[in-house]
């Protein structure tokens, strides 16, 4: 196999949130260490044949189909892989009853032969083989979706999650692994959760050292820190996991301020703190390699010490309407500094699809306005909304740099889209994103936004390694 490739054709991406930016060039990438970096962009090649005589190398040539272009690999800083199962299962509840209904009863099944959900089951019940077909079908359908780095949530199982490292990495998906942090008897269930301070510390390492066992680089697959959320830990546990994430410098991630319930649980559970951000932060687990999911409810002094600690945001906008948490201040947060992300939140959120955050995005920033004197100061625009899907995730999970654009000393973590021909045998185009022939590029891109699919994903390279090729 050739070590350098030269992809050519148009590029599109959103290195600032007001631009995006739509050029034809080429570049080239060189997987010599295996990596997968971009060595050189040339944006005044004009053909395939320019590209090779211009880089000075024999190295084929990848192109999109006329109607497509290379845009970064989509970044989905928070999903929940275990609850893949359960995307649109959620009736009419909200966070805390719809944990204790739905996502607590699954989540357990991939460890517990004695789980609720396996009470009135034909067949044995196979934990592991459960958790193998979820998180293949999971895993596979995010690179679908053109997800090229994906922040998971397990569950507390240690064989289970390390199993997902594994799917993950054989596939060969950017992932940072979370096993579910959980110990609290006054909130979690008795058969969900960690025993003991002492356990939940025990299980953590092990599946930290078996994230190491497979990439000792940390690169491509590591694992990230994950008590549930401040009601679900110990206030020890919370305490040495925030020591652990500093000894061994990994990422943290929970969830913070989604649910007005939950905010008042939290002052409940913690009387001595100032606010739900105050918990995290007296606990050590306020660091710049912190994700922070949702971020709805947050006051402004909460907001200026996130921003004060470099805490970064996870904005899971269709979560935030499916459950009815409220609508996060995503404005308000960028205005404060503080570094924002997409995610999809699975299965709060019903869609895998980042895209789809995108869209949500979009949407939940004008209610956000029509509640501010229908001020459209708050919208936000398919170009930063594309922004926080690429760029803003890359800066959330510490990629800044490597990933979310195309230059030169960045990763090959690539998405080819398709639109689709332009009217099929007089029909209109064969996806939804039906383009009539006289649209600009930067009107193409926003009918793909608001309209597209896995289906216009062609293909999907993860460090210049192909790993999604749609038939
Ligand atoms: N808060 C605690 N656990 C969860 C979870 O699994 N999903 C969401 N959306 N919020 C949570
Ligand atoms: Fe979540």
């Amino acid at each position: 196999m050739g070590q350098e490739t030269i992809y050519f054709g148009r590029f599109v991406s959103a290195p600032t949130p007001d631009e995006l930016l739509i050029r034809t060039g080429a570049v080239l990438v060189d997987s010599k260490n295996g990596k997968g970096v971009i060595t050189k962009a040339d944006w005044t090649i004009d053909g395939p044949n320019g590209a090779v005589s211009k880089f000075g190398v024999e190295a084929p040539v990848v192109m999109p189909k006329d109607n497509g272009f290379f845009f970064p690999g989509f970044i989905d800083t928070h999903i929940h892989a275990s609850q893949y199962p359960n995307v649109g299962i959620f009736g009419k509840s909200t966070l805390l009853d719809w944990l204790t209904t739905y996502t607590f009863p699954l989540e357990s099944s991939f460890g517990n032969v004695n789980s609720p959900m396996y009470k009135d089951s034909i067949e044995p019940p196979d934990p592991l083989a459960r958790a193998k077909k979820v998180y293949n079908r999971l895993i596979n359908r995010t690179l679908a979706h053109g997800t090229t780095t994906a922040s998971y949530y397990a569950t507390i199982h240690v064989e289970a999650t390390n199993l997902l490292a594994e799917i993950a990495f054989k596939k060969g998906q950017r992932a940072y692994i979370g096993r579910v942090c959980m110990d609290r008897p006054e909130t979690c269930p008795d058969y969900y959760r960690d025993e003991s301070t002492e356990q939940t510390m025990a299980n953590t390492k092990a599946s930290i050292d078996y994230c190491r066992s497979l990439d000792p680089s940390g690169e491509l697959l590591a694992h990230i820190i994950t008590p549930r959320f401040a009601p679900s830990c110990l206030p020890e546990t919370l305490t040495q996991l925030g020591a652990l994430a500093k000894e061994e410098d990994l990422r943290v991630q929970t969830h913070i301020s989604e649910n007005l319930n939950e905010v008042k649980l939290v002052k409940e559970l913690f009387p001595e703190q100032k606010s739900y951000a105050d918990v995290y932060d007296h606990h050590g687990l306020l660091t710049p390699k912190t994700i922070l999911a949702h971020a709805v409810h947050l006051s402004k002094e909460e907001m200026r010490l996130v921003k004060e600690r470099k805490v970064k945001v996870s904005h899971c906008p269709a979560s935030n309407s499916a459950l009815g948490s409220g609508f996060c201040p995503v404005r308000e947060l960028l205005d404060e500094g503080i570094e924002v992300g997409l995610g999809t939140d699975v299965s709060g959120g019903y869609s895998t699809s980042i895209l789809d955050a995108v869209r949500n995005a979009c949407m939940v920033s004008r209610h956000v306005g029509f509640l501010n004197e229908g001020d459209s100061r708050y919208n936000l625009g398919v170009a930063e909304a594309l922004w926080l899907g690429t760029m803003g995730g890359a800066k959330v999970v510490g990629m800044e740099g490597r990933l979310g654009g195309f230059a030169e000393g960045m990763l090959w973590d690539v998405q080819e889209i398709n639109l689709g021909d332009v009217d099929v045998r007089g029909q209109g185009g064969d996806t939804d994103v039906d383009i009539f022939g006289w649209e600009n590029w930067e009107e193409r891109v926003a009918k793909w936004v608001w309209n597209g699919d896995e289906r216009n994903v062609r293909r999907v390279w993860i460090g210049g390694k192909l790993v999604h090729e749609r038939r």
